[in-house]
């Protein structure tokens, strides 16, 4: 097979930030002397009391802790909107591009640190103070950015809940952190459609989760009626006009909360990730700064949603952390047409735009020419994260939006590691297409074999993180067991990502993809495990098995497998039934793209499900099923096989 590489150009090694030589001194340093490294790039923040201790981590059972920076005090609003107020009120902090064309709002550091300053006292006046969480439930509109910064003003735990996400998915995760306030909107605007938020609220809090919350604030983003409940709900635009701006930062230890964010593992509901103050918000930084070779001046425009650990570390905290011009845009790819992005790219002059291979998949498919027409000449890099990106895709991002100028950052990381870790940089790394390339600074990544044994060389195996950055989550929300469990018993001593890896004879890592039960649809991380307890809660049906398939835009699809209860008779009907189920528990993303119904599942003698052989099947690839001897019933596999066409 060739493979392309692209050296970096000759103008990238003069002029970035990190060339290949700095990188490679770096990396070692980093790698020898954690506590001298760490201690200098801590220095990138404002300290109340800057920490004397460093680095202070064990991922041994028997001395299991996680501390950077723990005697550090600091606010992270302080550093992301105050020190840059201070300095340059004027420069523009947040531009806000509307679903529809033309809804463009500025708003500046002076600003910033005044409608933050507001809402944090809004908060305080419900009765939030330091240590309670807050859930937010917002669309893409700037007071998400407000209230994300409110709460680490006041020393409150944000918890942004997806505004895709369904009723029950929001009401699981207000009542598993215990939020006393919820902030949402009247609708969300996405694609010309809307998006009923508060009437979602409403209904998340009929039930348990209402007994929590004692206030829920509402913006009018669309004018729509919604009802407000009295004593409980109350309008944003009330409650910030009657507050001061003066509202002095909390000072927080670095160990902190700042933020849960529930992310979907193999097993169970999802987990509530904790991020803490300091660590995370130096490796925000640090990683948005160097990854894409920011400059102050420049348009970063992360286009994900603040619903996602990419939206948190790269739209809010680690771009404002650095002053940057941060954009945020409330819309679709697709709307009003294909030409969206580049529009935006052009309308603002984006330096760096980042995105999810997805979106670039889709885009592809409509043609060039959307690309095209518009400019794009104030682009200098192009990120991608989320999933893979196909070769086919990296050259497409490359050559059409990036007129074969600007280096593709292809940055491998997950919610729990707080931001990039294995990504090339622009000035130092040559790019491989479809490759995350080389680890950042602190990063120790090894492969295992299953047994835990260390691949050395050019191999394949489990993507493990041999030692603690400052960005790590440091515990699951109220559950610090199951972190452990989850993320340090496979491999003992190891972080387990959950990731398969390919490490070429350059040193260079290819993420696979997931290796447990994990689906990746569209960069968004689905348990299969959620699915299957979704679809049984169906009267009709006995039992479910999920798992992913190729799917050409979204990266995976969902497939789903549906045993029904005796004397059910699993038709059209009830197949489209059983999907809008799915999408109703969930939320959207979580559309079965395939639905199965089956007389039994494939299950071994002690009662297991063979979910490779579900796989096989779904990705049509009946020639290697590999051995099915061990199944209790043989015989199911014909029957999934002669099924298989109807589910899609
Ligand atoms: C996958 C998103 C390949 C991976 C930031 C990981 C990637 C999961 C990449 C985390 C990439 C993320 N190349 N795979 N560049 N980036 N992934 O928590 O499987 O939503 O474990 O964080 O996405 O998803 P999460």
């Amino acid at each position: 097979m060739t493979q392309s590489c692209y050296p970096v150009p000759a103008e990238w090694a003069e002029r970035a930030l990190i060339d290949q030589d700095r990188y490679a001194a770096m990396y070692a340093e980093a790698a020898t002397d954690p506590d001298g490294f760490w201690a200098r790039e801590a220095e990138r923040l404002d300290w109340v009391r800057f920490p004397k201790r460093i680095k202070d981590t064990s991922f041994e059972e028997a001395d299991f802790h996680i501390r950077w920076y723990e005697d550090g005090i600091l606010n992270v609003a302080e550093n992301c909107v105050d020190r840059h107020a201070a300095k340059n009120p004027d420069r523009v902090a947040i531009l806000w591009e509307g679903d529809t064309p033309g809804e463009e709002r500025k708003i500046s550091y002076g600003e910033l640190k005044d409608e933050v300053s507001r809402l944090a006292n809004a908060f305080k006046t419900a009765g939030v103070k330091k240590g309670d969480r807050v859930t937010i439930y917002l669309p893409m509109i700037p007071e998400a950015a407000f209230a994300m910064l409110a709460c680490a003003r006041i020393g409150a735990v944000h918890s942004i809940v997806f505004a895709g996400f369904s009723p029950d998915s929001l009401a699981n995760r207000i009542q598993d952190c215990g939020s006393k306030l919820v902030i949402t909107a009247d609708e969300g605007l996405r694609g010309g459609k809307r998006v009923p938020l508060k009437a979602n609220v409403d209904a998340a809090l009929g039930e348990d989760a209402g007994k929590i919350v004692e206030t829920v604030i509402v913006v009018r983003r669309t004018g729509a009626e919604v009802a407000m409940q009295e004593g409980r709900d109350l309008w944003y635009h009330d409650v910030v006009q009657a507050e001061s701006t003066d509202c002095p930062p909390e000072p927080m230890g670095a160990e902190k909360p700042l933020f849960i964010l529930y992310t979907s593992g193999s097993t169970g509901k999802p987990k509530g990730v904790l991020h803490t103050t300091g660590g995370y918000l130096v490796w925000a930084s640090m990683t948005h700064q160097y990854v894409f070779d920011y400059r102050p001046g420049e348009v970063f425009w992360c286009a994900a949603d603040v619903g996602w650990v990419t939206g948190h570390s790269y739209i809010v905290y680690g771009a404002l952390a650095n002053g940057a011009t941060t954009l945020m845009f409330e819309g679709v790819p697709n709307y009003p047409d294909f030409s969206r992005f580049w529009q935006i790219v052009d309308k603002y002059q984006v330096t760096s735009f980042y995105a999810a291979p997805t979106a670039l998949r889709a885009l592809m498919r409509e043609g060039d020419e959307w690309v095209t027409k518009t400019s794009r000449a104030s682009l200098r890099v192009l990120g991608s994260v989320g999933e893979p990106i196909n070769p086919e895709a990296w050259e497409w991002y490359y050559r059409v939006v990036g007129d074969s100028r600007c280096p593709i950052v292809d940055t491998w990381w997950q919610t729990e590691t707080g931001g990039h870790m294995i990504t090339p940089l622009p000035g130092a790394t040559p790019l491989k297409p479809g490759s995350a390339s080389k680890p950042l600074f602190g990063v120790m990544p090894q492969l295992v074999d299953s047994e835990g044994v260390v691949l050395e060389g050019a191999t394949e195996g489990n993507l493990v993180i041999a030692d603690s950055w400052p960005g790590q989550m440091r515990t699951v929300w109220n559950d610090a067991d199951r972190f452990f469990q989850t993320y340090f018993t496979t491999y003992p001593g190891k972080y387990f990502t959950g990731d398969g890896c390919r490490r070429d004879a350059d040193g260079y890592y290819w993420i696979t993809g997931r290796v447990d039960d994990v689906i990746n649809v569209s960069g968004h991380r689905m348990g299969t495990a959620e699915v299957e307890s979704a679809l049984v809660a169906h009267a009709k049906v006995a039992e479910a098995a999920v798992v992913g398939m190729p799917h050409d835009v979204k990266g995976q699809g969902i497939y789903a497998y549906v045993t029904l209860n005796a004397g059910e008779e699993g038709d059209v009907a009830l197949r489209k039934e059983l999907i809008q189920w799915v999408r109703r528990e969930i939320g959207p993303i979580a559309t079965p793209d395939a639905l199965q119904f089956t007389p039994s599942l494939p299950k071994t003698r002690s009662g297991k499900i063979m979910r490779r052989i579900l796989r096989k099947i779904a990705e049509n690839d009946f020639g290697s099923l590999g051995d099915t001897s061990t199944l209790a019933d043989p015989g199911v596999v014909d029957a999934l096989i002669a099924g298989r066409e109807d589910a899609t």
